[in-house]
């Protein structure tokens, strides 16, 4: 666990199946991921069964005072690919900021990089006002302090 005890990432389980599907097909949710249909239970499942077992990738459940209200995905490999999902009952009160620094803050030995739709003008601020510095097409890249040094 990481965060404040108010805040905290916990790694995702099993049991986060059901509501981060109901996150995930959300239609504020759909219209800013790549693939903008929604899925369907079962293909959820398994992708968040296979994603458990993948060692290249992390899902992080955020949760205020004990409730989840966001999920944060980190896909390890040529880029270090962070996304960042916050429920759609709670958007726009600050908690993608404090989630995505959480996020940031336990990865902050590797470069983060994000793909961010052009109209997505929330997570745009949001990866922006967090130092992540527009690369090029839909990527914005946060360097870490380590690879800063290292040439
Ligand atoms: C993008 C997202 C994670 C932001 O989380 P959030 O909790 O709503 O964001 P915050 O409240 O911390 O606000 C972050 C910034 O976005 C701005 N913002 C929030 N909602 C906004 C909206 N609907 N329109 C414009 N700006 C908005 C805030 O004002 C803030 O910027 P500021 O500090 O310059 O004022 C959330 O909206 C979300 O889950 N969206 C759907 C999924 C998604 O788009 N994920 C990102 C894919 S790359």
């Amino acid at each position: 666990m990481t965060g404040s005890p108010s805040f905290k990432l916990r790694k995702a389980t099993l049991q986060d199946v059901d509501i981060t599907y109901q996150w995930q097909i959300h239609p504020a949710v759909r219209r800013f991921s790549r693939i903008e249909t929604p899925p369907d239970f079962e293909d959820h499942q398994n992708w968040f069964v296979q994603s458990l077992k993948n060692r290249y990738r992390e899902i992080w459940i955020f949760e205020s005072a004990g409730q989840p209200i966001g999920q944060l995905r980190v896909d390890i490999g040529d880029k270090n690919e962070v996304s960042i999902l916050i429920s759609p009952d709670v958007t726009g009160k600050g908690y993608g900021d404090v989630a995505l620094k959480l996020i940031c803050d336990y990865y902050r030995d590797i470069d983060l990089w994000a793909y961010v739709k052009v109209d997505n003008i929330a997570s745009i601020k949001l990866f922006t006002k967090n130092k992540f510095v527009h690369q090029y097409g839909n990527w914005y890249m946060l360097r870490s302090i380590k690879s800063m040094y290292s040439g």
